[in-house]
């Protein structure tokens, strides 16, 4: 089996292929992967072993040359590739029309051409907009509300018509917030974390009482692998099951895990269109698929927290680079 990664020197994609390599999904034992991967601002050589069966692309999802040869033989495609960051979305939406959306018509045309049997297009819970109270459904309309979430909700459809136009076996997976080792130090938990670490203030947002579902990476990857192994063709799957907390919540709780203060928030303007809260029904993958989040955010949190701490040789270098 050959699997094509895209994506795969991010933060979600690296930790999916160090787990496929390690052996962590038995039904892809033995797979030969090949990592497609820009090395944007966001991506890292350093997040991927060196490993027999490993083959690293260094390109572009939006250039069908380097798609069409990434493609060759491979059977499962797991889409991670994205620009990814809301805040850098409402500075400039291009690249994120660019690769979100056409590198995602590209990436899937590509795998029509190469008649892959497998194609996990991985998406998010913004999509779906913001929710006061409840939790959407994979049947609620898609109401984005920034550049990122919009770009996202575009190759999300893209996906879609992929399966309804051409029959390409495409699921959707779409997201809660997640968290865990190697996230780039520009998401919410890594800055506030490193930041404390460097005796640095941390910057809330608004009246930190946005909320999100916090899930560690390693559930949201085996929310993938069951997806890309069971999913039935052309249908989304939710993945959540994290834990829900304010904005002000988690930072009270990354205060105490490094042992700061209150003092050490700094009140800042809201985000533009900051959506309050997302909250995914994930119902459908727990019954299909048998999914159910693993990780208790406590000792997952502790457990992030600790890397960090122990390797400031990766995050420094990223944290200077953005
Ligand atoms: N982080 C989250 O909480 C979360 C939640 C739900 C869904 N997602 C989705 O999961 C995926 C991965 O997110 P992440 O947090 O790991 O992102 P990330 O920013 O850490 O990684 C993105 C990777 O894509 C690569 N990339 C960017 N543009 C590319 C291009 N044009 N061609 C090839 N490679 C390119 C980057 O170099 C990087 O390695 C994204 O699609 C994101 O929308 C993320």
């Amino acid at each position: 089996m050959r699997v094509l990664v895209t994506g795969g020197a991010g933060f979600i994609g690296s930790h999916y292929v160090r787990t496929l390599l390690a052996g962590g999904y038995p039904a892809f034992a033995g797979a030969e992967v090949v990592v497609l991967d820009l090395l944007t601002y966001a991506g890292t050589r350093t997040n991927l072993p060196d490993h027999p069966r490993l083959e690293f692309v260094h390109g572009d999802i939006r250039d069908p040359e380097a798609v069409a040869a990434a493609m060759a033989g491979v059977d499962v495609v797991v889409h991670f590739a994205a620009e990814s960051h809301v805040d850098r979305s409402i500075r400039g939406a291009a690249d994120f029309v660019s690769t979100n959306v056409l590198g995602t018509q590209v990436l899937l045309q590509g795998a029509l051409d190469a008649r892959v049997s497998r194609f996990v297009h991985v998406s998010t819970d913004e999509v779906y907009g913001s929710i006061d109270e409840g939790s959407w459904t994979e049947d609620r309309p898609l109401e984005p509300n920034s550049p990122y979430s919009a770009s996202k909700a575009g190759s999300d459809l893209l996906a879609r018509a992929y399966h309804r136009t051409y029959g390409l076996p495409v699921c959707i997976t779409r997201c809660s917030n997640n968290y865990g080792p190697h996230q780039f130090p520009e998401k919410v938990i890594p800055l506030f974390v490193t930041n404390l670490l460097d005796g640095k203030k941390v910057p809330l947002y608004g009246d930190g009482l946005n909320v999100r579902d916090w899930l560690h990476v390693d559930d949201h990857c085996r929310g993938i692998q069951l997806v890309a192994e069971k999913g039935r063709d052309g249908e989304v799957y939710n993945i959540g099951g994290g834990t829900e907390l304010t904005n002000l919540e988690l930072t009270r709780r990354l205060l105490a895990a490094v042992g700061a203060g209150e003092e050490m928030i700094e009140r800042v303007p809201d985000r533009l269109g900051h959506d309050r809260r997302y909250s995914v029904d994930w119902t459908k993958i727990r019954t299909e698929l048998g999914y159910e989040p693993r990780r208790s955010f406590d000792e997952g949190l502790a457990e992030t927290v600790r890397w960090y701490r122990e390797n400031r040789a990766w995050w420094e270098p990223l944290k200077a680079r953005a």
